[in-house]
């Protein structure tokens, strides 16, 4: 049996994951928030104290790595690292560096390629990240790009981190957001750019509300 798939891509906190989730429960299929898998790698590299952006050391640490993602009563997608629930973790401000740095190592990509197609093949789903549209899911039924500016994006990244009590201010986000979008757009390996088949859609100024009507109104005139 052939599922539907629903590609989303855009730089960091263009609102992808909560409009994904909010679309996928809407829709009836899984959510699968590929960001996370990513963390995961990166926080893998921190506890272990590797360098990031050393592609060799991180490359030996995939060898023994354990990384389970699994779905749990709450319908949350968890992150499991060498059996451990790290799906908390994986959120705090360092890591993002870290899980940004990692997925610019091709053999990072590679090691997670396979493990998020086969998520799509287990049913319907909508994926998010920065190359499901044009790498991961070339052939997704539905391609959006979501995108906003820069200062809104941190302004709700920031927001997101104070009410997880967090400590840091506006500016550092906005810093580090910036630092993200030119990492990941201006990697050799799957960099961060909008399939040509997909719709680019800009929430900057939206509501969440508005935004997740737009993209549920064209998603059901694409499907
Ligand atoms: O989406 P999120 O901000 O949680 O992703 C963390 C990092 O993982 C991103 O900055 C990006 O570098 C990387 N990533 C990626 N490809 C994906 C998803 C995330 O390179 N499909």
């Amino acid at each position: 049996m052939n599922y539907h798939s629903i590609a989303i891509d855009g730089p960091s906190g263009a609102g992808k994951s909560t409009l994904a989730r909010m679309l996928a429960q809407e829709l009836g299929y899984l959510y699968v928030d590929t960001g996370a898998i990513y963390r995961t790698v990166g926080l893998c590299a921190f506890r272990k104290g590797v360098e990031p952006t050393d592609a060799r050391a991180v490359t030996a640490l995939l060898d023994g790595m354990e990384i389970d993602l699994r779905y749990e009563q709450d319908g949350v997608q968890h992150m499991y690292l060498d059996g451990e629930d790290v799906t908390r973790e994986i959120r705090r401000h360092e890591i993002s560096r870290y899980a940004s740095d990692v997925s610019a190592i091709p053999a990072v990509r590679a090691f997670l390629l396979e493990r998020q197609r086969e998520l799509a093949r287990r049913g319907d789903v909508i994926m998010d990240g920065r190359d499901i549209g044009t790498v991961v899911l070339p052939g997704a039924d539905v391609k959006l790009f979501l995108t906003a500016s820069a200062q809104d994006r941190a302004r709700r990244r920031f927001a997101e981190l104070q009410q997880r009590g967090q400590e840091t201010d506006y500016e550092t986000v906005l810093r580090d957001i910036r630092k993200r979008d030119e990492n990941d757009t201006r990697r050799a390996a799957a960099p961060l750019r909008q399939a040509e088949d997909a719709l680019l859609v800009d929430t900057t100024g939206n509501t969440l509300e508005e935004s997740f009507q737009v993209l549920l109104q064209t998603i059901k005139e694409r499907l």
